[in-house]
């Protein structure tokens, strides 16, 4: 058996119909090793591609047995598996291609928040069209098709159905927690988002899907899909980083380390290192900015893009004649360090 890319054992969620809903990968694996391949293949009757496999009791007691050899984590994973009525999944990718089916896609989003690839480290294309539109409660994921009846069965057994968000993408805490992180309101993070260790993400915070920090950081904007926020940046309330899914460039937008971004400011353009933007000012990529001497004289006007990823910017807008001005910047914050010694 050649190399593997990843492999998982899963147990997720089926509607009516059989199909899948959602799966959990306990721990997902990265370039597993040769021998853990060729023993997963054997007992789940893998042989080429990228395939998911539904599992049986049968093959879930022969991985357990054959894997305890192998890989003491996989085949205590799979020991647990033996007793489950939930559809269990065995996922193979042999290569990183785009994902073709749910199970795939559920693999490579869980690499991200293990922290396993970093955001851009996986092919995500087409995604949409394998991650089906799920209302997520308190009882699981419900097909949407379904869910009047389960509202339905709920009320009569006195309960509630809680419908906690109606998305593709479930939040990720309810997947994994990775170490050294809080966050103040996990349904603003979805699966998917790459959190490093020393991240602080308050109710404002956003992080989606492909996308994060490097940590430490302290997060109370908006992290938009694709965007990557360096070690030590500040991104403050309210804050956006432009996304790129929907109307805009094709600019990947990044943050460098040690920068903040002001409440209410917005980026259009990566920052280098060390940049701050004022509070409210939002740059895009063709805004005029005058680039000003230490003296305080304009030595060029350009569009914001001809200072992507510079290094050491600060960006205002002047508060009396509205110019959007850059200089040297001069107090690179640093981290309160009160906020982040306890994560
Ligand atoms: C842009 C920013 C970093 C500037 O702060 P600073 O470097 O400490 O600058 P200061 O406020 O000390 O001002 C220095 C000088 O620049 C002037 N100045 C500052 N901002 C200006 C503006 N927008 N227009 C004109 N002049 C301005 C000040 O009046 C002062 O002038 P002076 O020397 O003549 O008195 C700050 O205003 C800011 O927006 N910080 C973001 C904080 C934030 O939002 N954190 C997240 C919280 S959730």
């Amino acid at each position: 058996m050649t190399q593997l890319f990843s492999f998982g054992l899963g147990v997720g969620t089926h509607n009516q119909k059989q199909e899948w809903l959602e799966v959990f990968y306990p721990a997902p694996v990265l370039n597993p090793s040769a021998e853990l391949a060729a023993v997963a293949a054997k007992a789940a009757g893998y042989s080429e591609g990228n395939q998911a496999i539904a599992l049986n009791a049968a093959q879930v007691s022969q991985l357990a047995a054959d894997l305890a050899s192998v890989d003491a984590e996989q085949a205590a994973i799979a020991k647990s598996f033996a007793d489950s009525k939930q559809p269990l999944v065995a996922t193979f990718l042999a290569d990183d291609s785009a994902p073709n089916t749910t199970p795939e896609a559920y693999l490579k989003l869980h690499l991200l928040s293990h922290r396993l690839v970093k955001p851009h480290g996986v092919v995500l294309d087409g995604m949409f069209g394998v991650l089906p539109n799920v209302a997520w409660t308190n009882q699981g994921a419900i097909d949407l098709a379904e869910l009047s009846e389960r509202q339905l069965q709920a009320r009569l057994s006195g309960e509630l159905l809680d419908v906690d968000c109606v998305d593709k993408f479930p939040k990720m805490t309810n997947y994994v927690v990775p170490g050294g992180v809080r966050i103040a309101h996990t349904a603003r993070v979805r699966l998917g988002a790459y959190i490093g260790e020393g991240t602080t993400i308050m109710h404002e915070g956003f992080v989606n899907f492909n996308a994060g920090t490097e940590g430490p950081g302290m997060i109370e904007g908006r992290i938009s899909a694709g965007v990557v926020v360096g070690k030590g940046s500040d991104l403050g309330g309210g804050c956006s980083t432009m996304g790129t899914l929907s109307g805009g460039g094709n600019i990947v937008i990044s943050v460098g380390e040690g920068c903040l971004l002001g409440a209410n400011a917005g980026i259009g353009i990566p920052l280098g290192d060390r940049c701050t933007v004022e509070a409210g000012l939002y740059i895009t990529a063709g805004t005029k900015v005058s680039v000003l001497a230490d003296n305080g004289d304009v030595v060029e006007v350009v569009n914001a893009r001809d200072l992507a990823g510079k290094s050491d910017l600060l960006f205002r807008r002047h508060s009396q004649t509205g110019a959007v001005q850059c200089r040297t910047n001069k107090s690179a914050i640093e981290l309160n360090e009160e906020l982040h010694k306890h994560n």
